[in-house]
């Protein structure tokens, strides 16, 4: 399985991912990293691990379009699979999305579709939620939308701010991505209107915590 991931920060889920990889845990590629800010941290961690890594700065473009034309560009050569956002702070055009259906997946720190946008673990504090938790889901046209691949619950205690709560939603992402990915690397999948639906045992590695459909 070939991975592309996009990032726009601290990258700690492309480490999770890549620590999986690393450790033989989901069997895959990262063929490439494109990161759209110079100083992410993860596309630094890219370069020392010696991965292909790409600084495309949006703000070196006119355009949305002129931008995702270059992205673009780097993915026709990589030829993922997946592309796994992971902390990319950009909205994709529905043109981009389109050309890639059920090949783009995102990872968003509510379980959705509680919570959209940002700052999802301060709405959920200030919502006063008893659970929460993070969802990995395919992108589709709209934010934080697509049919559900795995989510994985967190209990909102009641001393939690956003920053605890979002501290142990991040522990729970980094299990819920790869999981994600072994199960679509692994399982035979379709996508029938909003769900997801795996069939069949897991081939290798964990089942998914809460998989949509079953
Ligand atoms: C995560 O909380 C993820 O859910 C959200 O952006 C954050 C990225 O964190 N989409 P990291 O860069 O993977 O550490």
């Amino acid at each position: 399985m070939r991975l592309a991931i996009l990032l726009s920060g601290r990258g700690s889920n492309f480490a999770a991912i890549h620590d999986a990889i690393v450790r033989g845990e989901l069997d895959a590629e990262i063929v490439c990293v494109i990161s759209n800010r110079p100083d992410a941290p993860g596309i630094a961690n890219a370069r020392q691990w010696g991965l292909d890594a790409h600084v495309i700065d949006h703000r070196a473009f006119a355009s949305r379009a002129a931008h995702e034309y270059e992205v673009l560009r780097v993915l026709e050569q990589a030829r993922p699979d997946f592309i796994v956002l992971a902390g990319y702070m950009r909205l994709l055009s529905a043109d981009f999305v389109a050309k890639f259906p059920q090949r783009i997946l995102n990872i968003h720190p509510s379980l959705l579709p509680a919570f959209p946008g940002v700052d999802a673990q301060k709405q959920a504090v200030d919502y006063g939620v008893r659970v929460s938790g993070c969802t990995v889901h395919f992108v589709d046209e709209s934010l934080d939308a697509g049919p559900i691949i795995v989510q994985r619950a967190v209990e909102v205690r009641p001393d939690d701010d956003a920053e605890s709560l979002a501290a142990r939603i991040l522990e729970e992402e980094h299990v819920a991505y790869v999981e994600a990915l072994v199960a679509l690397g692994t399982r035979v999948w379709r996508v029938e209107g909003r769900r997801v639906l795996f069939e069949g045992p897991a081939a290798g590695g964990r089942r998914p915590a809460v998989e949509s459909g079953r």
